[in-house]
């Protein structure tokens, strides 16, 4: 699956396409008197020399004209308050009966994802990636753990505020099966070029696969080197800050690692998610990522070898 280039101008999603719709009438229109501006200047130009009309001539002419371009103004805006209102209706309309419900929650300078289902064994926990059916109608209830940030997956929708102390909401329909990336649209800090996210838009039954291994709990070590990862990681700082399902770490301030190798990205896009970079990430995170809240963690080499193999077996 490619990565899709991030660009407004391709719309892959039903909100996506309303707006680039807007955006293209609005080109259109103000080019278009531009152009025209332009042409009439240099018409101008030219024609200064030669003898012009005096008096009321000149009077009635020019009325003439004030009004031919009061009239195209006037007419322009009408026809793009037209245009913009007619899309504020099309994407409220859009993806009105949500059909996947998520609750994705800023932190500098990660995204906490929740699945949010009715039956809550079916609750979902991931970070920095969204797995979505193509087709579907999804809700998206945004909010922020700590200072403003901004919900962009340019080829889908417009973006979306996360405010402390506020929800907001952003509807998605992807259109298209493939990957997409998402972004940090707000100044959030240090490092918020480093708050990125991908969204996966695959059929119903990869989707479906997709969930069921993210349900079925994290993988428990079966040889000695992941065993001893697990202690590392048991008895290290991490359970203060991260969860994994079936160990004694529950904890929310940092990414849920159940199916930490499952995802392409590491540090929220900082790097990709090799075992290399795992082991660089965590001997020195301040290193890879400046100002973020992962402390350094001293381990012994072997213990470190250890954690590598235990986080990267997480599927
Ligand atoms: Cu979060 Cu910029």
């Amino acid at each position: 699956m490619s990565l899709s280039a991030h660009s407004v101008s391709q719309p892959l999603g039903v909100h996506a396409e309303h707006i680039a719709f807007i955006w293209h009438a609005m080109l259109g229109a103000c080019g278009l008197m531009y152009a025209l501006l332009l042409g009439f200047l240099v018409m101008t130009l030219l024609r200064q020399h030669r003898s012009a009309p005096a008096g009321v001539e000149l009077e009635k002419r020019i009325e003439r004209t004030l009004i031919l371009w009061v009239g195209l103004i006037v007419v322009g805006l009408c026809g793009l308050t037209l245009a913009s209102f007619l899309t504020d209706r099309a994407l409220v309309r859009a993806a009105s009966e949500p059909q996947i419900a998520l609750r994705v929650i800023g932190h500098q300078w990660w995204w906490q994802v929740e699945y949010v289902d009715a039956d809550n064994s079916q609750n979902v926990r991931t970070a920095n990636e969204i797995h979505l059916p193509v087709g579907a109608q999804v809700h998206i209830a945004l909010s922020s753990d700590d200072v403003i940030h901004s919900f962009w997956v340019p080829n889908l929708n417009g973006k979306r505020d996360l405010i402390p102390g506020r929800s907001t909401e952003i509807r998605l329909q992807p259109l298209t099966t493939g990957r997409f990336r998402g972004f940090c649209a707000e100044f959030c800090g240090v490092q918020h070029a480093y708050m990125q996210f991908e969204v996966i838009v695959e059929s119903a039954q990869e989707f479906a696969a997709w969930k069921a291994r993210q349900l079925a709990g994290a993988v428990t070590p079966t040889d000695p080197l992941r065993q001893a990862g697990r202690d590392v990681f048991e008895r290290a700082a991490c359970p203060l800050c991260h969860a994994i399902a079936g160990t004694n770490a529950a904890a929310s301030t940092g990414p849920d690692l159940s199916h930490f190798a499952s995802r392409r990205l590491l540090a929220a896009g900082a790097l990709t998610n090799t075992r290399d970079h795992l082991r660089a990430w965590l001997q020195n995170p301040q290193r890879v990522k400046p100002g973020n809240h992962m402390p350094v963690v001293d381990l012994p080499g072997r213990d470190m070898t250890a954690l590598v193999a235990y986080l990267g077996s997480l599927q």
